[in-house]
């Protein structure tokens, strides 16, 4: 439990177990100048340690000097780096690294002391990168209890302000509940295959519906589905004894209108792919449990937007299968007659996540009739290849919705580069024997992936965010304390922040 509060700058009186005060790279003298009110032995021991070089400011380093007499007990000297050199991603990172470093120390409470004027992003960044960094996914590691500290249970952080603590205190509730959206998908996607069904994720989406009286939830029987004709979700979860589930999630924010859908997300959630009869190599195949991470991402996004209580409406769809290989499976060779009435020949079993997402987009598009849709999915390897782990390969009919995203995804650092959908790319995915298939060959093959969803899309603005790089820590991740491992919950963040831009 993390609580951020907003406090005044104490006066020295003010009794603090941890100051976190910032150091500059080659401008050391300058923390002398904010340690005004601490009590003057403490800034006797301070300035020896900047002088005699024990703490240079180098970014990331942290030195922790105790006072004996108080009233601050200890001081965080923080290297933020070089001066210029500092953004707020930086600052993201490097109030995470406080936070571990205070946490592991067992403080459970401490101030920071910004070292410049604050601003909204600032704030924010301070805010994410100490919530988002102390995540921490230890549920099975039985051994590890009672052998380690596990930090502090509750922790408070005061970020000390020169006024207005009111304003200061909005910006980080808002930005707490985002990032306790984030930890919330990352716990989901975090689970192992066998207790995260889709029956068990089609219980957490009626559970947010139990918690918050302007969600409702539906969930699709695999019988209903056959009978709807959502016959590519049913095809991949055949495969499967644990039956697939389509959970809809209707948020209705917007009391005046109710029927307006602003957006429409869809998360591709395969519990675990293994490639059904098309197999996948044995070499690292659990990392595909998390292969539900756009459908965590949804769910996540369509929590922490009810807990702000935005006045808007807002649809999630999150298709639930197993891909399994049996005697049940859908084959290489079957046609599938899709949710819109085209027809797919499946060529590899492995290409599952298109299947689920055409039909959820083609769904949503019938019976919400929203103004924009956009996607996750860990869609494509090929994604890694060409983007590499960190970076959302981002295709889109909508240039202003693509450009309104880039705008949001510049101050979440959450990057989202476009990749063309030339519909050129259609002739990769035909089929001898039915309307188009599921794969489009090795050339371009997050392109092919995504022409092969916008056969469903009619002409309402939509995002393909393919996720498969940035959705949990890979080998080769550019480290971020903010990061922990396992799944990033990438993407919640910019797009909540999508949905309140709108509403500022
Ligand atoms: N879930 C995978 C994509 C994936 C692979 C995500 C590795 C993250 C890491 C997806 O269902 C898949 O298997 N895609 C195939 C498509 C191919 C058969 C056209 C792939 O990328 O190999
Ligand atoms: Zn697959
Ligand atoms: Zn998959």
């Amino acid at each position: 439990m993390v609580k951020l509060v907003a406090e005044r700058i104490p006066d020295s009186a003010k009794q603090t177990p941890l100051l976190v005060v910032g150091v500059f790279e080659n401008e050391v003298e300058e923390v002398m100048n904010q340690l005004g009110d601490a009590n003057a032995n403490l800034v006797e021991i301070v300035g020896r340690v900047l002088k005699d070089k024990e703490h240079t400011g180098a970014f990331g380093t942290i030195c922790i000097v105790h006072s004996p007499t108080g009233p601050m007990h200890r001081i965080m000297l923080l290297g933020l780096g070089e001066k210029k050199s500092l953004d707020n991603d930086k600052v993201r990172v490097l109030a995470g690294k406080a936070a571990l470093k205070a946490t592991e120390i067992n403080i459970s409470e401490y101030s920071i002391k910004p070292f410049t004027q604050l601003t909204k992003d600032l704030t924010e960044a301070i805010c994410e990168g100490t919530c988002l960094s102390l995540y921490k996914f230890d549920k099975y590691q039985t051994q590890k209890i009672g052998e380690k500290s596990h930090g502090p249970s509750s922790l408070k952080v005061s970020l000390l302000v020169d006024g207005n603590e009111k304003d200061w205190q909005r910006v980080l509730d808002t930005t707490k509940i985002i990032t306790d959206a984030v930890n919330f998908g990352r716990d989901l996607a975090n689970l192992p295959p066998n207790e995260c069904s889709p029956e068990y994720l089609a219980r957490i989406a009626l559970d947010l519906s139990s918690k918050h009286h302007r969600i409702s939830t539906r969930v699709i029987e695999r019988y209903e589905m056959e009978s709807l004709g959502l016959n590519g979700i049913v095809a991949v979860g055949m495969g499967s004894n644990k039956p697939p589930k389509l959970v809809i999630i209707e948020y209705k924010g917007n009391e005046g209108s109710s029927t307006t859908v602003p957006y429409l997300f869809v998360g591709k959630a395969v519990t675990f792919d293994t490639g059904g009869i098309s197999i996948k190599p044995s070499d690292r195949m659990e990392e595909m449990k998390f292969d539900k991470s756009g459908g965590c991402d949804v769910l996540a996004i369509m929590s922490g937007l009810a807990n702000l209580e935005v006045k808007t409406n807002v649809i999630g769809i999150v298709p639930c299968v197993e891909n399994m290989p049996s005697s049940s499976s859908y084959r290489p060779g079957d046609i599938v007659r899709m949710y819109n009435g085209k027809t797919v020949e499946i060529i590899n079993t492995d290409a599952e996540g298109r299947l689920i997402l055409a039909d959820s987009i083609a769904y949503g598009v019938e019976k919400y009739n929203p103004n924009s849709i956009i996607d996750l999915a860990t869609l494509t390897g090929a994604c890694i290849v060409a983007l590499g782990s960190n970076i959302a390969g981002t295709l889109s009919n909508s240039p202003e919705l693509i450009d309104r995203l880039r705008q949001i995804g510049e101050k979440t650092n959450e990057k989202f580069w476009e990749l063309p959908l030339y519909p050129d790319f259609n002739e990769q995915i035909k089929s001898k024997f039915a309307d188009i298939k599921n794969i489009g060959g090795r050339a371009g093959g997050t392109i092919t992936a995504a022409i092969f969803l916008s056969n469903f899309v009619n002409e309402t603005p939509w995002i393909h965010l393919d996720i498969a790089g940035t959705a949990w820590t890979q080998d080769g991740t550019w480290d971020k304390s903010y990061n922990p491992k396992g799944a990033t919950g990438f993407g919640i963040r910019s797009l909540i922040r999508l949905v309140l831009d709108e509403l500022d």
